[in-house]
Parts: structure tokens; sequence; C-alpha cells
């Protein structure tokens, strides 16, 4: 660890090199490319004008299918390590760059996608506001977004408290409690010569709370979906809360 790097950033990047495929290997490129196919059926972007930002797009695995469909793609994500393994599908339609998603760059998107619960991290309204201004900046006039979020209502009424599982001999012990505002995982992975814990915690935004953050930058819901195949949002049972947002 260097002087530079907080233990936080570094739990961060030791669970993610070693663990995060392991715990996380059901969130796979086939489920990507069914929900990108869906949204892309939906949204009808024109390829020859198109161009998309992958914002937290972890190892990159919608932002490379968007390009294999022959879409312009950015893909950029606070994790060096994520960067790096995503770019070795870079191409000249695809780039991936380290970025934190706070600050905007200086290109314009027509469609900025923000997926699987990367958004959230943060402690302060300021700062998820700051990502929403972010994206204002990096839209184009009547550019899309698209976030796709946990659903916080039926997050926290199934919260499963405790689980363990063992998948290639790595045991994973997970608690997991919410207060108010937040769903805390405390992962604590036991591998042959190794054992450390790692907290996971994400805001639980409502639809309400996207739409007034979405209504402060100038952008109007268009549409709200509750899974990957674009069914109708249903608060007690949806797995997921996905808007799209249109800038006005
Ligand atoms: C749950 S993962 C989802 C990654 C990707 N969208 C996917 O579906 O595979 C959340 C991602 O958000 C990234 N992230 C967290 N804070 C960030 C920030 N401030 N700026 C950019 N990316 C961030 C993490 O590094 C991680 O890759």
């Amino acid at each position: 660890m260097t002087a530079s790097t907080s233990k936080k950033e570094w739990f961060a990047t030791w669970f993610d090199t070693h663990y995060y495929h392991v715990l996380y290997a059901n969130r796979d490129d086939q489920e990507a490319e069914f929900f990108i196919s869906n949204l892309m059926e939906l949204l009808k972007p024109n390829p020859e004008t198109a161009s998309i930002l992958d914002l937290a797009c972890g190892k990159g695995r919608h932002s490379i299918y968007m390009n294999k469909l022959g879409f312009n793609t950015m893909g950029v994500d606070l994790s060096a390590q994520s960067i790096a393994h995503a770019r070795q599908f870079e191409n000249e339609n695809l780039h991936f760059q380290v970025q934190d998603m706070r600050e905007p760059l200086k290109a314009k998107f027509t469609h900025i996608f923000n997926l699987f619960t990367s958004f959230g991290y943060f402690d302060s309204i300021e700062e998820n506001q700051k990502v929403m201004q972010a994206i204002q900046a990096m839209t184009t006039e009547k550019g899309i977004l698209v976030i796709d979020y946990l659903n916080a209502h039926k997050t926290v009424k199934n919260l499963v408290q405790s689980e363990s599982k063992t998948i290639n001999n790595i045991r994973f012990d997970i608690e997991r409690n919410a207060d108010d505002n937040h769903v805390y995982k405390y992962i604590h992975v036991t591998d042959a010569d190794f054992s450390e814990s790692y907290m996971e915690r994400v805001q639980l935004l409502k639809f309400s709370d996207f739409e007034t953050l979405l209504n402060q930058i100038g952008f109007k819901v268009t549409h709200c979906f509750g899974d990957f195949h674009l069914n109708p949002f249903d608060s007690e049972k949806s797995d997921r809360l996905i808007l799209i947002a249109q800038k006005q």
C-alpha cells in the first residue's frame, strides 16, 4: 500500500482483484448482453451518430457488447485495475479511461449508461448531485440517460441477514443490514492462507430520489422498468429500478 492509497481503496482493489469475479460469477456477459439488447431495441440509437458513455463500466462487459453492436463507446471507471483489464478489448471505436464519475469528461455523449448499481456509493446528497451535474455536462441536447439501480424497497424487505457460501474452495461469510439510508454488506473471505473482510455500502435511493436529482439537472424520466426484460417497475416485486431519462 502506498502512502497515497487509503486503506479503504486498498481493500477495494484487493477484493476486486482476487475475489469479486468468484463471488459475482453470475454477473456475467450474457446478462449484460441480454439487457443491452433490450435497451437498444427500445432506444434505437443511430450507430452513425450515437456516442455512448458507460459510466462506472467496471471491466467493461456492457461497453464491449455495445461496441460489438456497432456503437462508438467509451467506458470509464474509478478502478485502475478494472480499466487495465478492459483495455485489452479497445479498438478504434471502443475506449476505456480511469475517471471519477463526479468529474465530467470534456467529450459529450448522446447516451449515458450507469448500470448495475453504480450510483449511490457516496456519503452525501451533494456528491450524488455532483455525479448528476457531470452527467448533465457530458450529455448532448435531448441526450438519454439510463440508470440501472437496486430496488430499495424489495432489497430491504428481503434482506438475507446472514449467509455463507463456498465457491472454488474459497469461503464467503456474508452479513447484511440496513438503516434508513443505506444497505451494508460485510463480506468475510477465507481462502487457504488468507482471511480478510470487505464492506460494501450503497444508498437506498428510491424512484422519487432519482426523479428529484434528475429534475434538478433538467432531465425528465421517460420510462421506469423493473428488470432486465424491461417489465414495468413494481416496488414490491421488481429486482431492479431501471430509469430512462432525457435531457429537456
Ligand atoms: C457494481 S460495479 C458495476 C460495474 C459495471 N457497470 C458492471 O455492471 O459490470 C460498480 C462500479 O462502480 C465503480 N465506481 C465506484 N465509485 C466510482 C466513482 N466515483 N467513479 C467511477 N466509478 C466508480 C466501481 O469501481 C465499480 O466498477
